[in-house]
């Protein structure tokens, strides 16, 4: 099982790239969960390059997010919603639309602000925007609030409870990806 990570932060030190690796120590045993950082290179989305003459960062996007089993993204909120650059990507892997990388893809939505609410608006406009792009909402909004107190200078997740909570959200997330199994 294979779940990509996208954090909605392109900074160096960003607390929500830190959490999508605590997520990774998180995952449960057959989980692999893997950064994808392709947000920063996509071009603003412009219908006029659609077609032949896609660009490569978008072709990786609409690849990687399409053959995933699963998507977690990690927004921060930036003046009361979604970063440009990460609805941006959700936009891209949203066409085409009978085909787009997003339509039935499973995922959740984690978020980290340094602020008292832990992104909270951020997320569940985010819950909107990809629910709109077609893709299949797991799990509940997590919302870390006063970032910058929650990890190590090396971006090390200290706080027990929000592990536990992470592997919980990536236990759900995994079983409702899964396969069904065909019938005997
Ligand atoms: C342009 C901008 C707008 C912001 N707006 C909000 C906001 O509306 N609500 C909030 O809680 N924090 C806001 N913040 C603070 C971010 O939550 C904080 O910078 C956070 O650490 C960003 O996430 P990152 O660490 O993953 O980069 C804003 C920060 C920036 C740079």
């Amino acid at each position: 099982m294979r779940i990509l990570a996208v954090s909605g932060s392109l900074r160096a030190g960003s607390h929500n790239t830190s959490l999508l690796q605590a997520a990774i120590d998180a995952a449960p045993e057959g989980v692999d969960v893997e950064l994808w950082e392709g947000i920063g290179g996509l071009p603003i989305y412009d219908q006029d390059l659609e077609g032949t003459d896609l660009p490569e960062s978008v072709r990786r996007l609409r690849e990687d997010w399409g053959s995933a089993d699963a998507i977690l993204f990690a927004t921060p909120e930036y003046n009361g919603s979604v970063p440009g650059g990460l609805k941006n990507a959700v936009d891209w892997g949203s066409r085409p639309r009978l085909e787009a990388a997003l339509t039935n893809q499973n995922v959740a939505v984690i978020g980290a602000s340094t602020g008292q609410f832990g992104a909270m608006w951020a997320q569940a406009d985010l819950r909107k925007i990809l629910g709109l792009a077609g893709a299949r909402l797991i799990g509940d909004e997590l919302p870390v609030t006063r970032a910058h107190e929650k990890f190590d200078h090396q971006g090390r997740l200290l706080d027990g409870e929000l592990f536990e909570r992470l592997r919980l959200l990536l236990e759900t997330l995994a079983l409702e990806a899964a396969p069904v199994e065909a019938a005997a």
